[in-house]
């Protein structure tokens, strides 16, 4: 297995950082991957308004990191805080496969799971679909255009894969006594 990869830039976490860079680094290369963070300490990173909405959550922008949107559990939502629960998992399961490129990049969760700090991924339009790319058919809800968005660097990748069917890929591993 392959050790965990940690962004160069910084390798102990601190929030503070995340406000004014030395280097003026985006915060995302200053982050080790899997990080935890509480709610209070993304409440400090986010605009208070939101961008865009969901059924359950509403998407934020960072203040001091235009790469990174964060995605919040909406106030008022019934269920428990699974979406963002369900990506982190995904992401941390894909993120050292070949579909890593597929899926956008989680940095961080907050220790509730109603914040969910994932890879900015914009609006796509008609011209892009021939960028998108195949998606396993464990992943479910695909409700069109919207659930990709284009990365920085012009990549097209999935942003809401938070309703996923996986009992099937599961089955199919190999078995073995252990
Ligand atoms: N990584 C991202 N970068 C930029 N915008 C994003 C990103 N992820 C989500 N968004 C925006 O936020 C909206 C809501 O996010 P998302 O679709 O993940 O929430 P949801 O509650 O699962 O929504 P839905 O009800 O459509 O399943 C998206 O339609 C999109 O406009
Ligand atoms: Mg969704």
């Amino acid at each position: 297995m392959r050790a965990p990869s940690v962004c160069p830039a910084i390798f102990a976490f601190d929030p503070d950082a995340l406000y004014c860079s030395p280097r003026n680094e985006p915060m995302s290369l200053q982050m080790p991957l899997g990080q935890l963070m509480s709610d209070a300490e993304f409440e400090r990173l986010i605009d208070p308004n939101p961008f865009a909405m969901g059924t359950s959550r509403q998407t934020h922008n960072v203040i001091a990191d235009r790469l990174v949107v964060v995605k919040k559990i909406k106030d008022g939502y019934g269920g428990p805080n699974f979406p963002n629960y369900i990506e982190w998992f995904i992401w941390s399961s894909v993120s050292e496969t070949d579909l890593a490129d597929v899926f956008g990049r989680c940095f961080a969760i907050s220790t509730t799971g109603r914040y969910l700090m994932m890879e900015r991924l914009d609006d796509i339009s008609t011209a892009d679909v021939p960028l998108t790319p195949l998606l396993p058919d464990w992943v479910k809800d695909i409700k069109g255009l919207t659930v990709f968005g284009k990365n920085q660097q012009g990549v097209v990748k999935v942003r809401d894969y938070a309703l996923v069917k996986i009992g099937d890929a599961l089955a199919q591993a190999p078995r073995r006594r252990p």
